[in-house]
This record gives structure tokens, sequence and C-alpha cells, in this order.
């Protein structure tokens, strides 16, 4: 059997099977185009997948409004195509991650149609209901631009019901054992087909109690305790991810004693990283990794850059979402709910440089990174599409027609091609960038080549160095006797640091990116002059003597 433990080592990319490639010019992507895709994802060097989710659904929350958890989207293709991409997916030695959306289900769903209709329909109880809709009242609206209470009114149950997320979306009822057992069911049809791990939606709102926030109760954690014993006691070596969009206090509960999830995103330090790179200094990162509680060893952070959703400043201050708007959002259009609806290029002013370093620091730091599809390109975003539609818009293959994604007539599209002078498909593509050896493409594939030579990215311990000079983050990584040292410029300007590195007396230190040897460390403050935003990646290594003597 492969290692348990896969997640640690893997990398990530993220996708949306509607916007990478149409096999049948329906306008929209579907299974048999992403599997024909298959080698390009191989060939950037990541090792798994996770994709957005693929059933049927209204789509008006792409997707995340499910109406039916046995079947894949029509306009996606059928089970057999998606059986034949997971098997095509396994045969190149990617993992498949997939979608499990079990807060809500679309008010579709023939559970809520029957539920609403029939007081006395077994669905009835699948939801919760109330005959007011002042209850619960310490629950805050988490999707505030478009919906100003979490209950709605039935005009045909007569009755409000609860709901998280969209009035559409339709809590399910985690006090009712049924619902329980459904959730399982529905794990083991996909865990059964062999997918390798589930993210896990909106898991902090599972359970509702008058008086509390309804978020992280210890309700919840059961229910998440008892789906991971589900998974163990049959499927060893799959993974459940958690969304849970939290203080690293209120998330490290999720990880339980290593019998709850096995990896959990690292929501707080994403936007530290926008922040620490804008400020010009380390602090907003070194602070969050000071908050951050140790984990399980069995147990793994999530980290990105950017993904499908907006990025959310829900775990800032008010003072740091103030700086972040003022920074990254300065039109209205670009802020959705609590946070920004960009893509990573146009939120580093397409700088080179600066979208370099933030994918080192996503590379480097303790977990397993997350690339969303188009950014290994500098794919740009289109503020004047709705909702988050924005930064979900179709890959960039080629200079042709609908660059490359579709032979559908260009209005038959899901959503309009990027046309933008600067980031628009024309100049904009993977087939371009493929020629190109300094593309950011390219680039990326040779990051992630160094990154999967050396286990301690992803398994390592963590500490940080604190060198007078503040613009520079650089710490030290750990694992089984290999040690690394990462060092990073956060300032748009030339920077001197002087590290203390006495424990490493002696140690030969080479540059991996270039495997260039640079001055052994000797007694003296280790002296290193970075370019604007410029970082390295060490390895450290003791001379034997000096090993020895440790
Ligand atoms: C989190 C998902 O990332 C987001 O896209 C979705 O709208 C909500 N959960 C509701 O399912």
């Amino acid at each position: 059997m492969s290692d348990p433990l896969w997640y640690k080592d893997a990398i990530i990319y993220q996708l949306h099977v509607k916007a990478f490639l149409d096999s049948n010019a329906s306008g929209v992507g579907d299974f048999r185009g992403l599997t024909e895709k298959l080698d390009y994802i191989r060939e950037l060097g990541v090792t798994a997948l996770w994709l957005l989710p693929m059933y049927p659904s209204p789509f008006k929350d792409d997707g995340y409004d499910i109406s039916g958890y046995y079947d894949i989207h029509k306009d996606y293709g059928t089970l057999k195509d998606f059986e034949d991409f997971l098997n095509e997916a396994h045969r190149r030695g990617l993992r498949v991650i997939t979608e499990l959306v079990i807060n809500h289900t679309s008010d579709q769903h023939p559970w809520f149609q029957d539920a609403r209709r029939d007081p006395a329909s077994p669905y009835r109880d699948f939801y919760v209901w109330s005959d007011t809709d002042k209850k619960y009242a310490g629950a805050r609206v988490l999707f505030g631009d478009t919906e100003k209470s979490n209950w709605a009114w039935d005009p045909e149950a007569k009755l409000y019901y609860w709901h998280r997320f969209f009035s559409h979306q339709p809590d399910l009822n985690y006090d009712n054992p049924k619902v329980r057992q459904e959730v399982l069911n529905v794990m083991k049809f996909w865990l059964d087909m062999g997918v390798d791990g589930l993210r896990v939606d909106a898991v902090p709102y599972l359970v509702e109690r008058e008086g509390t926030t309804c978020e992280n109760l210890p309700e919840t954690h059961e229910v998440l305790r008892d789906i991971r014993r589900s998974v163990d006691a049959a499927y060893p070596d799959r993974m459940l991810l958690a969304e849970a969009n939290q203080w690293p206090t209120d998330v490290r509960p999720y990880f339980g004693n290593g019998d709850e999830f096995h990896m959990a995103f690292h929501f707080p330090l994403m936007p530290r990283m926008f922040m620490a790179i804008r400020k010009e200094e380390r602090e907003p990162i070194a602070e969050i990794i000071r908050q951050t509680p140790p984990i399980p060893p069995s147990c793994q952070w999530g980290l990105f850059l950017r993904n499908h959703d907006e990025l959310t400043l829900a775990t800032v201050t008010d003072d740091e979402r103030d700086y972040m708007y003022r920074e990254y959002a300065s039109d209205p259009r670009m802020r959705l709910n609590i946070g920004i609806r960009r893509r990573l290029a146009p939120l580093m002013d397409r700088d080179r440089r600066k979208i370099e370093l933030l994918n080192s620091l996503l590379f480097t730091m303790p977990g397993t990174p997350i690339v969303y599809y188009g950014d290994e390109l500098g794919m740009g975003d289109n503020i004047y599409l709705g909702d988050r539609n924005g930064v979900r818009t179709p890959m960039q293959w080629t200079g042709d027609r609908n660059a490359g994604f579709s032979r559908a007539d260009t209005a038959m599209l899901y959503c309009p091609i990027n046309v933008d002078p600067v980031y628009g498909y024309q100049g904009l593509n993977a087939e371009a960038q493929q020629r190109v050896p300094n593309s950011l493409l390219n680039w990326t594939k040779r990051l992630i080549t160094v990154r999967r030579q050396y286990k301690t990215f992803g398994r390592g311990s963590l500490e940080l160095i604190n060198p007078a000079n503040r613009a520079v983050l650089a710490f030290v990584r750990k694992y089984e006797g290999e040690t690394l040292l990462l060092v990073h410029n956060l300032a748009g300007s030339a920077q001197p640091v002087e590290l203390d590195l006495r424990r490493f007396i002696g140690a030969e230190v080479i540059e991996l990116l270039g495997r260039t040897r640079f001055p052994r460390v000797a007694e003296h403050p280790y002296q290193l002059s970075l370019s604007p935003y410029g970082f390295f990646w060490f390895k450290l290594d003791m001379p034997q003597r000096v090993r020895g003597r440790s």
C-alpha cells in the first residue's frame, strides 16, 4: 500500500472542471477535456488535483448547491467519464480530491423539495425549520452582501428554514441521525469509486445551538470524528481536508488528536503573506506563525495564495482589513463579502518578482501547497463579472479562438474569456509560456521540481530566525537530519541581512534553486545581500566532524 501520509508530501492543483477544457463544443469544460489535459498537470509537477464541485446542481453557487450527490453534472459528462478520468489520473500518479458539501444542499435537492411540501415527509427533519426567524441570533451572516438573515421563509412549508450561506442553500440538520447516515453513504460512494481525498466544505457550521455563534460547537466536532472513524475503518489511505475559515486556535480542534481531519487550510496565514509583502516587513507572517499551535504528527496544513473564492479577510483584525482593502482593492468592485475577489497576478501588479516571492513562501512554509489553476501562468481576473466569477474564467491554453478552451461559438461559453490587453489569452497562454524558458509557467515547474526533492518542506519543523532587518523573513526547517534555511526579502529594495547561525558553524551552504555553493557558516553572523523581493532556499550540510559531536 502507498504511504498513508502521502498528503504531507503532496502539491495540489485546484481546478474547476467547467473552466479547464471543453471537449464537446458545449461552451463548458468537462471530464473528457480534463482527461486530455492530465499530461499538462503532471508536467507541472503537482501530485494531486482538487476539483471544485462536479455534482448535479442548479449552479447558483457554482456547484456548492448540490441537487444530487450520486452523479456528475450533465454538462461535465457521465459517471463513466468521471471514472475514466480518475483512472487516467491515477495512471499518471496523480491523486484526486473531490468536494464533500455536507453543511447544506440546494433547495432543488429532492430531499428539500419533499421536506417543504409535506410535514409528514421522512425528509422534513433533514433541514432546520422554525416558525420564527429570531432563533440562533448569535450566528453571523456569512454572505452579507446578498443575505440579511440566516433564516428564509418558505411559502410552501409556511415556516422559516436555516441557511448559513445563500438562501437557496438550506442547512442540513445534524441533530438527525438519518442525515449523518446519508452523509456517510455519499462519502462511501465516492471513496469506493477511488477518490483519494475529500475537501469537506464549511465544516464549522454543521450544528446550531441557542446562545452560541453556532460555529465550532462540540457537537459539530463529534459529527466530524464520526465521519473520520468511518473513513479510517474502510479507507486507511484517504485524506479529509477541512474548510474552516477560522483563527488558528479555532481550527486546531479540527485536527483533534489526529482523529478528525488529516488536513485543514491555514486561512489566517494567507492574507498575512499579502500584508507582509505590501508592508515590506515580516511581522504579519511571524506573528501568525507564533499564534499557530502545534498539530498532531499525522496532520498537515493546506497552504494557498488564491482560490476560487474571494481572498478572505475573515481572520484579520478590523485595522488589517482596512489596510488590505486600501492596498489591494481600491475599486469597490474588487470587494465581496469580507474579501477581495482578485487573482494573484493582478494583486501583485503583475510584478514577476513579487509573484515569485509569494510562491516561494507558499512552497516553503510548513504545509502542503495548493496552486489555483491559471496562477501558474499569471492569469488575470475580470471584476466586471458578478459574485466570484471573475476568478473562475476559462483556462487560457493558446492564442487561438476561445483561448483553445472550447470550439463552441464564443457567445456560448459559460463565461467570457479574458481579452484584456495585458492579461488576455492572445499573449498570456500556456502554449506561449511552454516555449519561453523563463516564463512563469516554466519557473513554477522548476520550483516544484526542487521542492519535491526535499521531504523537509512537507514534513519538517519550523523555527524562525529573527534578524535585525525586519524586512527579512528567515526560517529553518528540519526533518530527519536534513536542514533547510529559507530567507525572503519582503521589500522592493535590496536588503542586507545578518543571520545568527552559530548552531550550524562549519555547515556547508548550498543554494537549491541554482545549486550554488555559498560560504560555509563561520563564527561570525552569516551575511547575505538580497535583491528586491529576492529569496534563497539553502540546504545546510553539517560536516561529518561536527555532526559526530552533536
Ligand atoms: C465555501 C466554498 O469555498 C464557497 O465557494 C461556497 O460558496 C461556500 N462554501 C458555500 O458552500
